[in-house]
């Protein structure tokens, strides 16, 4: 047989693989959720459901995008899947991200092992990798840190690593942070105040004109750190800028945001901290080279899709929008949220109700009570609108049986 026929019969289509995943990509830019499907069988995924969720599992617990990644992103990594034997990164990453913030732009080389001088940006594996770093430099023992509760937490947590205080300032009603609290429970000793916002598990914005004069309040020598791991699901476009801004004028102010949300690439591990280049360079330092050939051209073909980002948003706040329907129909109370989930208010016992939901319905949501110590709460994700809807059904079959 000759090679091409080869190729064809690997296919079953008469169509050269390349040339076939070439064909399910262009399709995959028009939109719709069929055309992701389609994306994910031709290139031999499963399905667009993505890893570990297999058919008729609704995974709502982890605040992943049920969307998928973007179709660009899933090219950039295939044309490159070959290339992996060597180091490598892709070039215009550090520049497209200088200019999404409006900070100095400085360019990468196509090598990882360049120096980067005067950065304003620096990308790691997830946020969290920077989250660690970050810590890593600045957090000694006998220093405070300071962060609401409840909260994420990574910073706090690890302050306890490092032999320093964690400073846990409870929130006020709403789930709102209680920011003047935070201010002051600043110490001669505190390192960093952490701002997630929107807040995880809370769902709670803190807009730039609550977020300024927070910052104007908190010694240059403490650090800010404003987490943003969920800003592009703010309701108001101007509040998805965040808090890069403010760098300008507050040089202790750190900004950290992520691919792993809106951009749908969870599995993928990118993220990246926007900081004046000092900060950027001692973070630099307590970290290893953890990025990828693989991750940073995803990455920056994920940008330029703004369709997917469009969509990624409508998904989740059409879901955002059913939820609120069905438990204001149901009489359940809810944290209207600006990100990508929605804490509901149980009033139940939510160890046995999250059990059933999996166990009874193969629903996933998250626990409040177990991660947070939030008695009575779930924490659920928008997903896909049949997974929002079978999350409903479920929760009133368990609800009426209980
Ligand atoms: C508030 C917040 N910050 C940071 C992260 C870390 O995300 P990643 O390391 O995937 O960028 C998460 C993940 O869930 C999060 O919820």
């Amino acid at each position: 047989m000759s090679e091409s026929r080869n190729e064809a019969a690997a296919t079953g289509a008469g169509l050269s693989r390349r040339g076939f995943l070439k064909g399910a990509l262009a399709g995959a830019g028009a939109i719709s959720f069929g055309s992701y499907e389609a994306v994910a069988q031709m290139v031999g995924g499963p399905s667009v459901r993505g890893w570990g969720v297999p058919p008729g599992l609704v995974r709502i617990d982890s605040n992943e995008n049920a969307l998928g990644p973007s179709p660009r992103a899933v090219e950039a990594v295939l044309s490159l899947v070959t290339s992996i034997n060597r180091y490598g990164q892709n070039p215009n990453l550090l520049g497209k991200l200088a200019r999404r913030h409006s900070v100095p732009v400085v360019e990468w080389t196509d090598s990882p092992f360049a120096p980067v001088p005067d950065a304003w940006i620096a990308v790691g594996a997830g946020s969290s990798d920077l989250l660690f770093a970050i810590g890593h430099a600045y957090i000694r023992e006998g220093t405070e840190v300071v962060e609401s509760l409840p909260g994420f937490g990574f910073i706090t947590r690890f302050a306890g690593v490092a032999n320093a205080e964690p400073v846990r300032v409870p929130l006020l009603e709403g789930m709102k942070p209680d920011l003047d609290g935070l201010s002051a429970a600043v110490t001669d000793r505190t390192a960093m105040v952490v701002v997630t916002s929107p807040g995880n598990p809370t769902g709670q914005l803190t807009p730039m004109s609550m977020l300024k004069p927070f910052v104007e309040s908190i010694p240059e020598r403490v650090l800010v750190l404003v987490d943003e791991a969920y800003i592009e699901f703010a309701e108001n476009e101007a509040d998805r800028e965040g808090a890069a801004s403010l760098i300008a004028d507050h040089p202790n102010v750190i900004v950290t945001r992520t691919f792993s949300k809106v951009f749908g690439m969870a599995g993928m591990r990118v993220g990246y901290a926007v900081a004046r280049p000092e900060i950027i360079a001692r973070i630099g330092q307590h970290r290893a080279n953890t990025l990828t050939l693989l991750s940073t051209h995803a990455a920056a073909a994920a940008l330029d899709d703004t369709d997917h980002l469009r969509r990624s948003q409508e998904l989740v706040s059409r879901g955002k929008r059913y939820f609120y329907e069905q438990l204001d129909a149901m009489g359940i109370e809810y944290a209207p949220s600006e990100s990508s989930f929605v804490m509901m208010d149980m009033k139940t016992d939510v160890d046995e109700l999250v059990r059933r939901l999996r166990e009874d319905h193969n629903v996933l949501v998250g626990n409040a009570r177990a991660r947070w110590n939030i008695e009575g709460w779930i924490r659920v994700t928008a997903g896909l609108p049949e997974e929002n809807e079978a999350f409903i059904a479920a929760l009133k079959k368990v609800l009426v049986s209980s």
